[in-house]
Parts: C-alpha cells; sequence; structure tokens
C-alpha cells in the first residue's frame, strides 16, 4: 500500500492537530516536523513519534518526505510555501492562505512553476454538518439559495500568535465564513460594504479592529452578511460562536456549530441530522489531502478559492477603513 511521507513545519496549535490526524490515516507517516523554536518541534516529535529537524531546509532536504504540512504563523506562510514548491514537494497549507494579494499569487505561481499538489486548510469544508449543508443545497431541497448569515465570533486569546503583525480579524477568522458563503452559493462575492469597531484590541497589543461587520451581493443575486468579533470572554464554554443560517426559495438551513446537528426545514418539516465533530474534521481534511495526492482525488479547497476567500476578506476590512462599498472580482 502507497503511503504519504509527510513533514510539518510550525509545530504549534494546528501543527499538532494535522499530526495527530496523520497519525490516524492509514495511508499516512508523519516522517519529520520542525518549528523556528526547536523545543516545540521536540515536543511534538516526542509526542507524535517523528524525527524534530533543525531547521526547515533540513526537512525539505530529506528524500522521504513527499508532502509538507505548513502550519506556521501567517507571515511565515509565503516563505515556507516557496521553498516547499522549489523543493517539489506537495502542499498543504493552514488558512489565511496569505498576509496580501501579491503573496497569494506568488505563491500560486510557485506551485504551478514546481508541479506540485497544493490544497488550502479550509477546515469548515470538512466539518460534517458544513458538508451536510452543502449537500442539501445541492439536492435542491431548499431551493435557490437566497441568503446567507453568519457569524464568526472568538476571543483575543486566539490571535496571540500574530500580535507583532498587522491583519484584519477579517482575514484570519472571517475567511472561514466567507468561503463557506462562496462554497454553499457556488456563486462569487461581487461587491461588500463593512463597518468595523478599532481600538480596544489594539490597547491590549493586537493589530486588528475588534470587530468587522459586512454586507455582501453575490454574482447570483443573492445577499450575504458576516459579522466578525473578537470579545468572545476567555471563559466562554467553546471559546466562540460559528453559525450560519442559508434561506432558499423553498427552504432553510440552520447550523449552529456551538451544536452536534443540523436543521433543515423544507416546507415539509424539519429534520435535525446529526454531526458529532470533535476532531473528525481535522481526519476528514487530512484525508482529502493524502487522497488527492495519492489517487489524484479532488481538491476540496484550491489556491483560487485560498485566493477568493483572501480577496473578499481584504475588501471587506478595505471597505470599513474607508466607509464605502468595495467591488470584489472587477
Ligand atoms: N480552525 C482553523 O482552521 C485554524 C485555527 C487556528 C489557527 N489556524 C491557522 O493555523 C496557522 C497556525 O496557527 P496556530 O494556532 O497553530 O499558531 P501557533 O502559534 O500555535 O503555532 C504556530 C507555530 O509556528 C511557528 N513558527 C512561526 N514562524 C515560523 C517559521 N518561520 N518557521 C517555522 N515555524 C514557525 C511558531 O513558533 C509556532 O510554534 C495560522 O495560519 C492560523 O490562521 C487555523
Amino acid at each position: 500500500m502507497k503511503t504519504l511521507r509527510v513533514g510539518i513545519v510550525g509545530s504549534g496549535n494546528m501543527g499538532r492537530r494535522h499530526a495527530r490526524a496523520y497519525g490516524y490515516h492509514a495511508r499516512a507517516e508523519l516522517v519529520a516536523c520542525c518549528d523556528i523554536v526547536s523545543c516545540a518541534a521536540q515536543s511534538l516529535a516526542d509526542e507524535f513519534g517523528c524525527t524534530a529537524e533543525a531547521t526547515f531546509d533540513a526537512m525539505l532536504a530529506r528524500d522521504d518526505i513527499e508532502a509538507i504540512s505548513i502550519c506556521t504563523i501567517e507571515p511565515a506562510h509565503l516563505d515556507a510555501v516557496l521553498k516547499t514548491a522549489a523543493a517539489g514537494k506537495h502542499i498543504l497549507l493552514e488558512k489565511p492562505m496569505a498576509m496580501n494579494m501579491d503573496e497569494a499569487l506568488e505563491m500560486k505561481q510557485a506551485v504551478e512553476d514546481g508541479g506540485i499538489k497544493f490544497m488550502v486548510a479550509h477546515l469548515f469544508r470538512f466539518d460534517q454538518r458544513c458538508a451536510e449543508t452543502k449537500q442539501v443545497i445541492a439536492s435542491g431541497k431548499i431551493g435557490e439559495v437566497v441568503s446567507v448569515d453568519c457569524r464568526f465570533h472568538g476571543t483575543p486569546h486566539q490571535q496571540d500568535r500574530i500580535k507583532n503583525s498587522e491583519l484584519s480579524i477579517f482575514v484570519f477568522r472571517g475567511c472561514h465564513g466567507i468561503d463557506l458563503m462562496r462554497w454553499y452559493t457556488g456563486s462569487e462575492v461581487v461587491r461588500v460594504y463593512a463597518e468595523s469597531l478599532d481600538g480596544q484590541l489594539r490597547q491590549g497589543g493586537y493589530q486588528s479592529e475588534d470587530a468587522v461587520f459586512c454586507l455582501m451581493r453575490f454574482a447570483s443575486g443573492a445577499v450575504g452578511s458576516i459579522e466578525v468579533n473578537s470579545h468572545v470572554p476567555a471563559g466562554h464554554p467553546t471559546a466562540g460562536q460559528s453559525s450560519m443560517t442559508v434561506m432558499g426559495t423553498k427552504g432553510m438551513i440552520e447550523q449552529d456549530l456551538n451544536t452536534p446537528w443540523l436543521t433543515v426545514s423544507d416546507g415539509n418539516g424539519i429534520v435535525r441530522s446529526q454531526g458529532n465533530q470533535k476532531d473528525l474534521w481535522f481526519r476528514e481534511e487530512i484525508d482529502a489531502f493524502v487522497h488527492h495526492v495519492l489517487d489524484g482525488g479532488p481538491n476540496i479547497a484550491t489556491s483560487s478559492d485560498g485566493i477568493a476567500a483572501l480577496e473578499i476578506s481584504l475588501a471587506a476590512a478595505k471597505s470599513a477603513r474607508m466607509n464605502q462599498p468595495v467591488e470584489v472580482f472587477t
């Protein structure tokens, strides 16, 4: 049986999640990890039974590694992608794809030049409830999508990793909702208008807004809204709130990711389906990456998906700064 031999760069929170999921996979083997903080790499290596390489270059030089999970902080994504693509190894890159559009386009070019496979870790596509929402919409049960509204709220502490970098909460957190909205509607956002609150987080040493609320128009004619806030208190039971309502011409879907079920109303009644989550979404994500690389299976979140989510996020942040609507993909 062919197995995918992988390395992980960035041995923090997401590095561990990827490592655990590779460990569950029958056709993947975690060979090595690295981090600019050597004890972080050693700790992950000890926990998951792989080698801690002293440098990323040393890890990339290994012939027995075919793919890399890039789980570094956002400002280090570009360098990691360029080096990995040049080394001819496949990439699973944590979201958001990049800090800005120039970086994202440079990555896309490097991936094409390197002839490698590249998937963006848009994790929510692998949540069972989100995947089922997508299937219900595709089945036609709720008719044409007319609106999608959602909120993705989290704690200030969740952005400690990028305290030293200016990055909109709409880019690193809002991208989850935007990616789902594009996926569900099957349509591009053409215009955004956002309002933001700015100040309190900056006083706490962070470099982002406190909250961004945004209205959207899709090419299909559907409308959307997304609220992103960083003020969930530390003691909140799930350290965040992620919920979404999709309205169609014949029904609606409600997903609150703090509950294990999904509610579908199609005019004939209400169905509550189960979607027990826990760590399963990471396992689904890693399985999709392994299947894509080894078997030529579908790429569930392409560089174009990563770029689109980034472009819309940046447009929303810009709209909030300018106090006016911003056209996207013109
Ligand atoms: N649900 C999700 O999808 C989700 C949740 C959290 C974070 N993320 C994303 O995952 C990425 C990492 O976030 P995290 O929470 O794991 O952060 P983290 O701070 O826990 O881990 C990042 C690690 O990268 C290391 N690092 C930084 N620069 C490096 C470099 N140049 N070379 C090698 N290692 C380097 C750090 O030392 C740290 O150990 C980010 O892109 C973030 O947006 C995704």
